[in-house]
């Protein structure tokens, strides 16, 4: 599969415009390695990651691949400085930042020869990091696993609007996990694409085998946008997503909300496996899922249907 002067590909010296998103509690060195030696952008998602382990994390991507990898940084947490400084020592240009200001970094990124990605989630918000300087932006709709913007937009019309509102090239995230969607995405005006719950289930992610179990099993109906009135997130239902809908039904305030999700949970479920009291984030796309590939097949494969969907297009 060719994809010559493609502005993603040139930009992250990268062979195919897919990006393995960063990932809390999954998307760890062997994950980001695998994917860049796969071709695509590998990204350690430093979300879950004190510092220091993500100096282990990148330090032993280095022993896997000699190709770049990125770092994923949601702007929200504390470490978010400390991690970048570290990223930067052990050799990583290219950021991809989220949940937060892009003002914030990207300078000083810039300033430092990196390439910055910044997640959005409306149309503003990409005006905004275009602003900052960014260098592409990810539009992220709401199909899409983990934490997702307050305005619900879908990635069919996100990607549209986000499109016509800025000049610098837009990747869209949120509901691809097959090629025939990365052929979508381009239709939509987009450049390239972020995956992530499709990653989840691939023999290099570091989630649970219960959890990668649970997404074969999941239905069209196996996952709900909660917890609204803090930092939305779509969860796979269980019975702790059970309890967060009837406290919301309850009208359960935001504190009390804190209270019940505690901490830990994510690790609970998504690292430790526990698909009762785990919170278990994971987009809309996982009942597209019925395989746990390696990454390089599940490359393959995406490549593959993206080349058939062309095909059948031509028909
Ligand atoms: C398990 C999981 C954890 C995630 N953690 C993060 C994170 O730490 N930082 C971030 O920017 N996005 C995070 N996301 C969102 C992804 O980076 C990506 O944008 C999203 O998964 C794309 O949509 P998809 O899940 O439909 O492929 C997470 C997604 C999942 C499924």
């Amino acid at each position: 599969m060719n994809f010559d002067g493609n502005r993603v590909c040139e930009l992250l010296g990268i062979r195919y415009p897919i990006i393995q998103a960063g990932m809390v509690w999954v998307s760890g060195a062997k994950l980001a390695a695998a994917s860049a030696e796969a071709g695509i952008l590998g990204v350690v998602g430093a979300g879950s990651m004190k510092p220091d382990l993500l100096a282990q994390h990148l330090q032993k991507a280095k022993t896997l691949t000699s190709k770049q990898v990125a770092v994923n940084i949601p702007l929200f947490y504390k470490d978010a400085s400390q991690q970048i400084e570290v990223a930067l020592r052990h050799g990583i240009r290219i950021f991809i930042t989220s949940a937060g200001n892009p003002n914030t970094f990207t300078s000083f990124l810039k300033s430092k020869g990196c390439t910055v990605l910044h997640v959005v989630s409306n149309p503003k918000f990409a005006l905004k990091a275009e602003e900052a300087g960014v260098d592409m932006v990810i539009a992220e709709g709401f199909e899409a696993g983990g934490h997702n913007g307050v305005d619900e937009l879908t990635s069919f019309c996100l990607i549209p609007e986000v499109k016509q509102a800025i000049k610098i090239p837009v990747i869209a995230a949120g509901g691809v996990a097959r090629g025939s969607q990365i052929a979508a995405a381009f239709c939509l005006g987009a450049s390239g694409v972020q995956i992530g719950t499709r990653f989840v289930a691939t023999v290099e992610s570091s989630a649970h085998e219960n959890f990668k179990q649970a997404i074969l099993e999941s239905s069209y109906n196996s996952t709900e946008l909660c917890l609204k009135k803090l930092t939305p997130v779509r969860l796979l239902k269980n019975k702790f997503y059970e309890r967060v809908v009837s406290l919301e039904k309850e009208g359960g305030t935001a504190e009390e909300l804190k209270a019940l999700l505690g901490k830990g949970r994510a690790k609970l479920g998504m690292l430790e496996g526990d698909l009762e009291e785990g919170e278990l984030e994971i987009g809309q796309a996982c009942s597209l899922i019925r395989n746990i590939p390696t990454v390089s097949d599940c490359i393959k494969e995406l490549l593959e249907d993206y080349k058939q969907c062309l095909e059948a297009l031509r028909n």
